[in-house]
């Protein structure tokens, strides 16, 4: 059956949208803290060996496998195996549940936006993102009301992905032509700022002391690992998903180089914005850099409005420009996984774009009320931790096996070489098949065994059990189900050329 599937504009869309899906919160929060504890400047001999031999071999295969089957994850596994659509639909529930729990940060980031008019958190910025924006309540048993302004904060940012994604790809690749270019501007705005405060240096020293010691311990070559796994946006469908938008021969191995390259890269330059902004905060409070280091929510919504309000001008506009940062950054990686979802939809049952983000968007943000309850940050953290440390090292897991092992991969080597400006070694197939997959196994079974010894943050076992294993399994559940209604069936699997 001839089948109508759009594509990208143009090449630098493509990259730009891959690049925009992978640089996201993971990039500004997660690196330079991570990359700090695990030996400064040492980690990037890790991070960068993760980079080549799992994260770049990778997203040559899920741009690749897009590229030739022209199907998101569900039905592309189906052309390996029947069978595998199952997986491929577990794979893109992945990205149905980042994307519902994700949105929750871009709600807080909204409505920060207002509150830094007025730098409304005053001199605590911790009580007043948990008690006054948040309104956390005492664990995650007592959920309570929904928080209003985080509602409206919800809706704003599933009203922006419905519009994005309504027009299908081709308005994807007009967006992020604005909403990848601008958080890295305004980066380099705020490192300019960062850079020109006192204690700035003593930041960056904290940040790239290199620690060669440090290498000598697993832990941190996992840690390298994780990380670019999870900023690389692999395993989800996401990046299967956006290459099979991808005309028949268009270059692969070089894109996915410029990828993982631009993402590290921002990684990098990042590390340097907030490690700056942290040694000026350490020389304002006099305390050492270690002091006010942190990651994750604490970070953004904790430390940054501190040092914002401690500037010494302007402090408004540099609190608007950090929070609509975060909005940009985020807001490209959260329509990548809606669509990495949706387009298994519209592979097997041929649903219209609008339709698919309108009904995505319906079922989705009334889920997403979940997270801005006044209990809800427990359930963000949960889902979070689940699907990240389990959910993605399992569903790589599985990926580089089924590729590595069931897929001709000789074949789909020799081809892209022929559509492709550098060419691949048979490396590529060594770590597909076994280092890749040793180094997850390893990953997960430390993950397994941390959890096993101590519930997560010292949560109640029964919430880790719904909110984390519940969430992984309700998507065996429904992944079976949308496996076994009927619709188009996967392509069958050509040799390759
Ligand atoms: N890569 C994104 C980030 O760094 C997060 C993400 C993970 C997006 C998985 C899509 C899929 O924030």
């Amino acid at each position: 059956m001839a089948e109508h599937r759009d594509q990208w504009n143009s090449r630098t869309a493509f990259i730009m949208a891959a690049v925009g899906s992978a640089v996201g919160l993971g990039n500004v929060w997660r690196f330079p803290y991570v990359a700090y504890e695990s030996g400064g400047g040492a980690f990037l001999i890790p991070y960068f060996t993760a980079l080549f031999t799992a994260g770049i071999p990778m997203l040559i295969l899920e741009m690749g496998l897009g590229q030739r089957l022209h199907r998101g994850a569900p039905l592309a596994f189906g052309s390996v195996k029947k069978p595998l659509q199952w997986f491929g639909w577990w794979a893109a529930g992945l990205s149905a549940a980042i994307v519902i729990y994700y949105s929750t940060i871009l709600a807080w980031a909204c409505v920060y936006l207002k509150h830094t008019l007025t730098l409304a958190w005053g001199t605590d910025p911790q009580a007043f993102f948990f008690d006054q924006v948040l309104h956390r309540s005492e664990g995650p048993s007592d959920i309570g009301a929904p928080v209003w302004p985080l509602v409206i904060g919800m809706a704003l940012t599933w009203l922006a992905i419905y519009l994005i994604l309504r027009k299908g790809v081709r308005s994807v690749s007009k967006v992020v032509l604005i909403t990848v270019p601008l958080p890295m501007i305004l980066l380099a705005v705020l490192l300019v700022r960062g850079l020109t405060l006192p204690g700035a240096m003593d930041g960056i020293r904290y940040f790239l002391t290199p620690n060669f010691a440090m290498l000598l311990e697993p832990k941190i070559w996992l840690k390298a690992y994780g990380q670019i796994f999870f900023s690389l946006s692999l395993a989800s469908g996401v990046m299967i998903g956006y290459g099979s938008y991808l005309g028949k021969k268009a270059e692969i191995n070089n894109s996915a180089l410029i990828t993982g390259l631009a993402n590290c890269g921002t990684s990098f330059f990042a590390g340097f914005v907030v490690f700056s902004m942290l040694g000026y905060l350490a020389n304002v409070q006099g305390v050492s850099v270690a002091d006010v280091t942190t990651s994750g929510t604490g970070l953004a919504f904790v430390v940054f409005p501190t040092a914002i309000s401690q500037l010494p001008a302007l402090n408004v506009l540099f609190g608007l420009i950090f929070f609509v940062t975060l909005l940009t950054l985020g807001i490209d990686s959260a329509f990548a996984l809606q669509e990495a979802f949706t387009t298994g939809f519209h592979d097997k049952w041929q649903i219209p774009p609008e339709k698919l983000a309108r009904y995505f968007v319906l079922v989705a943000f009334p889920l997403s009320l979940l997270f801005v309850t006044r209990g809800g940050y427990y359930w963000f953290d949960i889902v979070d931790k689940w699907v990240c440390d389990f959910g993605l090292v399992i569903s790589g897991l599985i990926q580089c096996l089924v590729i590595g092992y069931l897929y001709p991969i000789q074949d789909f080597r020799k081809s892209l070489n022929e559509q492709s400006e550098i060419p691949l070694g048979q490396w590529w197939i060594v770590m597909l098949r076994f280092v890749t997959p040793a180094v997850l196994t390893i990953i997960l079974i430390m993950n397994l065994k941390t959890e096993w010894l101590n519930s997560y943050e010292n949560y109640p076992r029964w919430a880790t059990l719904i909110g984390g294993w519940g969430t992984l399994i309700i998507w065996i559940v429904l992944g079976y189900i949308l496996w076994k209604t009927p619709g188009t069936e996967s392509p069958k699997l050509k040799t390759e050329n």
